[in-house]
């Protein structure tokens, strides 16, 4: 992958001290709704997982939460980022964490009951082969991604808020769902999530930012209430589905 990509992610996991404890205290409240995601599709499978691989497990804060869960028995990681690597080698809930390039696994077919793809195919320039990788290496694949091709998500700010954090696909349903079957696997379900009050509100810093967080959350949920899939064309919600290996 390109170097200035590589360092977005570095840079993302390097932030020292009052910075580090809010970008891990917002990473955890992400994680929180990325573990329910993944609670609720895995009902999908005719067994629980005992054995999952996070590819692009960032911090690893996501199989942490699993673990608290008691989702899985054994939990590995694997991610491109040294410094990601090292904050995840740290939690007792995660088994092994390794560093890879990006492309390939290293280990043998089926090796995992469970992979996860959680916000990191609209990271990589050709998202297919990572997830053909990842669905070589497990037998089902959850994939979570943001569905930014929307209209509020078309402004040119925020196209400027992609660029800075690493974002070069914006994705719809049907562009996951298309490259879930070109990776041979077909959805067992999905979900769509228009996120929480406390995810809009948390890098509020004004009591009117807070104000306009709060009615954007508010306003986001009764529109995604009453029309979940328009809603979709309307603003950013979060995709999340689990893919089995096709009965076709
Ligand atoms: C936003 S983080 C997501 C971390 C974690 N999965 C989560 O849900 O919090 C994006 C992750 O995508 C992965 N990634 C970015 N570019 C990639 C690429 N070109 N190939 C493979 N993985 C990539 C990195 O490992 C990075 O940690």
């Amino acid at each position: 992958m390109p170097a200035e990509l590589r360092d977005v992610y570095e840079q993302q996991y390097s932030a020292s001290d009052a910075d580090a404890r809010r970008y891990g205290a917002w990473r955890e409240l992400c994680a929180q709704g990325k573990a329910d995601h993944v609670t609720r599709l895995i009902a999908a499978l005719p067994e629980r997982p005992r054995t999952i691989a996070d590819v692009g497990c960032g911090d690893g804060v996501l199989l942490t939460l699993l673990g608290r869960r008691g989702v899985g028995e054994v939990r590995h990681g694997y991610e491109l980022s040294e410094r990601a690597v090292r904050l995840a080698e740290g939690r007792p809930e995660i088994a092994r964490v390794e560093r890879f390039d990006g492309e390939s696994l290293p280990v043998a077919d089926g090796s995992y009951d469970l992979g996860v793809l959680s916000h990191v195919l609209e990271h990589v320039p050709d998202p297919l082969p990572l997830l053909r990788e990842t669905a070589r290496a497990c037998r089902a694949v959850v994939v979570e991604v943001p569905l930014e091709d929307n209209l509020t998500a078309s402004r040119p700010s925020a196209q400027a808020g992609r660029d800075a954090i690493g974002h070069l696909h914006r994705f719809s349903r049907g562009d996951v769902r298309a490259l879930i079957a070109a990776a041979g696997l077909d959805v067992a379900a999905e979900l769509t999530d228009p996120l929480p009050r406390t995810v809009h509100t948390f890098f509020a810093a004004t009591a009117t930012a807070r104000i306009k967080a709060e009615i954007k959350a508010a306003g986001r949920r009764i529109v995604f209430s009453l029309a979940p899939r328009p809603a979709e064309r309307l603003f950013t919600v979060h995709y999340a589905c689990i893919g089995v290996p096709s009965a076709a």
